[in-house]
């Protein structure tokens, strides 16, 4: 049984893991344990009981019992502990002291969705779910813990909900979706930073006493902390020691957490940002958390960020795609911008195809007015004079050519310069009487009105069913400010970003079931949206506006922590780099971007000829070895130690593997580097492209690989004299590629 209740205690276990919580004296739950799969026979070994001077107890005679002490599942605020509580109440006399007693429990197999709410979800012989509730019988009000253990990989999932039952308002001041108290603070904590361009830079930092957190205010998950962070040991690496990373299914305010008490324990916890949020549960009303996604693993960040991959490709994305390898795409965005016509998109399109793209993509600029970014956002109707066929004209032509056609939107946004914004302009998120702020010259719409996203939803209903549209890029541009509704009442007003959060899984939930084989990637100026919350509506996500090969190693390299290669929109662009005006070579930008769903973003009949034909020899490769890149295990072998990267993916029968590795910047003469490669068959023999004769897999991951991309002084001389020899240890940005493949020899 993955989830029993013996003595008070309940416990979560699969092959791997354990987790352990126990009904205590007072009634409320009491945490136990989180880890490595563990048998229990009692838990007094686990539970804390011990008096300390100062620390309150529950009850006289008992100094033991004492909340600022123990352990806790969800603690509460103001009877003893003085950490920060996972949730705080408010009733309608102003009281904020609960009491939520256990009441009864129910376990099943499966899992339950959530309304309204990007969700895991499961088919009973896949994960085994619990929900444990709680009543508090002063308010009147019932909370109920829920959890689910997955069966294949090592995920507990929880959310809470509360239910008022009682006869007035209770506010909801403060609601994480998790807490866990962990028995001591040797860990370092990881985390995903950055800002527009360079999302999701990894940063460690050793736990210290107090609090340390990552999050966002912004209205979206943001590019400057990713909802993610993990708790590893000193010693854990990518492929060995113990790791706990926990990922927010949930796309707008955020906070991550982890408090290091007076005791040492180590209390994490995420949910929905606190500052700026209330809730006002109304007589009958309940509230539903989102979830949080924990993962622990004994074999490193490698078996972290594996487990995170296989959970969201099999059981958070959904549509068409989920399991569909993505079709190569060609994005207009850096070859044109806002200056195109139809003939100028069909002839990129026409010689795109020719050299194996599959889907062409029209990004900003094809509707109302818009040549630039000043104008036309809301406008969903196309520019006649860019497009006299319009959109359906465009598209037709496109599939003629046998390409399929994708879309650019920003639902979310308004330009003061255009129709919408002067037919409603009381729809821009604005505070009556104050300045409005702009962001790229533009206003986000109140999503937190039914009547805003139903309007939108129409508008882009109309163009989407107009003409053969199979793939949309739903961008979001800026982050929100003057945070205001002119529905809600005074005591709603704190409800603003969540509410604006679920207008826009709303609209997205409209539109995939309106056009359910539309493949759609989220964008917000890059990735400062790349959550679990999108990749529920979304299976892909435009991983950063920056497309620099080199900055994009850091990047992906981050992303892969949590999120799998094929939610990642990976692209080459042209030279000099649009963001850092880099020159690499095709090759280079190319065997970066095959390490995520693929594609370009300049205009091909700019390039020579001959690299015409290595853009369709890329293609190619890339449509040979999709399959095992966007499903495959993937391994970070090198994240940048001594300027090199390599990457790893593995198929999940490992008689196959691709490789590749990136070498940053030159250095002469450097010591031989050889890279541990991983997740191989120690016992099959592997074939190596560039490499002659055949290895081991035992070979290659204990003696390991050696590196090509070395400068050692050999070949001075012709290079001096301008002979540089293409490939071999070249300059600057140099990578190679190697596929490896099991010779299985017939019995
Ligand atoms: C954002 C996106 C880009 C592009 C532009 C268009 O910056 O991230 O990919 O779509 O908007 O305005």
């Amino acid at each position: 049984m993955p989830i029993t209740y013996e003595n008070n205690t309940f416990h979560l276990t699969n092959n791997e893991v354990s987790y352990i919580f126990t009904i205590l004296e007072n009634k409320q739950l009491g945490h136990l344990y989180y880890g490595k799969k563990i048998k229990t026979k009692n838990t007094d070994n686990m539970l804390q009981l011990r008096s300390c001077v100062l620390a309150p107890s529950t009850f006289l005679n008992n100094l033991d019992f004492s909340l600022e002490v123990l352990k806790q599942e969800y603690p509460a605020y103001g009877t003893g502990d003085y950490r920060d509580p996972a949730f705080q109440l408010r009733n309608s006399e102003g009281n904020r002291i609960t009491n939520f007693e256990y009441v009864s429990h129910c376990i099943y197999d499966g899992k339950k969705d959530i309304p309204g709410l990007p969700h895991t979800y499961a088919s009973s012989s896949e994960a085994t779910s619990l929900e444990v509730t709680l009543y508090d019988s002063l308010l009147d009000s019932t909370l109920i813990l829920i959890y689910s253990i997955f069966e294949h990989t090592n995920s507990i999932v929880r959310s809470a909900r509360f239910i008022n039952n009682s006869k007035k308002d209770i506010f909801i001041e403060r609601m994480m979706s998790c807490s866990v108290d962990f028995y001591d603070y040797d860990y370092e904590m990881i985390q995903l930073d950055g800002a527009w361009a360079r999302e999701r830079h990894i940063h460690t930092r050793k736990l210290q006493y107090g609090i340390q957190s990552i999050a966002s205010t912004r209205g979206t998950s943001s590019a400057m902390h990713n909802p993610f962070f993990a708790l590893k040991r000193t010693h854990t690496t990518e492929n060995s020691g113990e790791v706990y990373g926990f990922n927010f299914v949930y796309s707008g305010n955020f906070l991550g957490q982890v408090q290091v008490d007076n005791y040492d324990v180590s209390r994490i916890m995420m949910g929905i940002h606190p500052f700026e949020f209330e809730w006002c549960l109304e007589p009958g009303e309940s509230f539903h958390s989102p979830e949080v996604v924990m993962t622990y693993s004994d074999q490193g960040l490698s078996g972290m960020s594996q487990q995170f991959h296989d959970l969201y490709r099999n059981n958070l994305m959904r549509g068409p795609y989920k399991d569909k390898t993505r079709p190569i795409l060609i994005n207009n965005w850096e070859a044109t911008y806002f200056q195109f016509n139809e003939e100028s998109i069909l002839n990129i399109a026409s010689k795109a195809k020719g050299l194996g793209v599959e889907l062409f993509v029209l990004d900003d600029g094809w509707f109302g007015k818009r040549n630039d970014d000043t104008s036309s956002l809301g406008d969903w109707y196309e520019n006649l004079e860019k497009l006299p066929n319009g959109i359906k004209g465009l598209a037709s032509k496109i599939n003629d050519l046998g390409l399929k056609f994708g879309l650019w939107f920003e639902p979310e946004m308004v330009n003061e310069a255009s129709n919408l914004y002067l037919e409603h302009p009381q729809w821009a998120i604005h505070s009556p009487g104050r300045n409005r702020s702009y962001g790229r010259n533009q206003f986000v719409l109140d999503f937190s009105n039914p009547e805003v996203v139903e309007h939108i939803y129409q508008t882009m209903y109309q163009t989407i069913s107009s003409a053969n549209i199979e793939y949309i890029k739903w961008d979001m541009n800026r982050n929100i400010t003057e945070a205001c509704s002119l529905l809600l009442p005074a005591k709603k007003q704190k409800e603003f970003f969540h509410r604006y959060i679920l207008g826009v899984y709303h609209l997205y939930e409209k539109l995939i079931t309106a056009f359910p084989n539309i493949l759609f990637e989220s964008c917000a100026s890059g990735g400062a949206r790349f959550d679990a919350g999108m990749l529920y509506y979304a299976p892909q996500a435009w991983t950063s506006d920056d497309t620099d090969a080199i900055e994009r190693l850091k990047i992906q390299t981050g992303t892969s922590l949590v999120y799998p290669l094929v939610s990642m929109g990976s692209h080459v662009s042209g030279i000099p780099n649009h963001q850092v005006s880099r020159k690499t070579s095709l090759d280079m930008r190319a065997n970066v971007a095959y390490f995520g769903t693929f594609g370009y973003e300049l205009d091909v009949n700019r390039m020579p000829i001959e690299e015409q034909e290595e853009v369709r020899k890329q293609i190619c490769f890339f449509k040979e070895h999709r399959e095992l890149i966007q499903f495959g295990d993937f391994y970070r072998l090198e994240k940048g130690e001594r300027d090199l990267y390599s990457w790893m993916v593995v198929s999940k029968d490992k008689k196959k593997a691709i490789l590749g590795c990136y070498k940053v910047l030159a250095t002469p003469n450097p010591a031989l580097k050889k890279v541990s490669l991983q997740g191989l068959h120690p016992d099959y023999e592997y074939s190596c492209t560039n490499r002659k004769g055949t290895y081991y897999g035992d070979e290659l991951m204990h003696c390991g690989f050696q590196y090509e991309i070395q400068y050692t002084g050999s070949r001075a001389a012709d290079n001096y004299q301008g002979q540089c020899h293409p490939g071999i240890d070249e300059g600057d940005f140099n990578s190679y590629i190697y596929v490896l493949e099991a010779i299985i020899k017939d019995a």
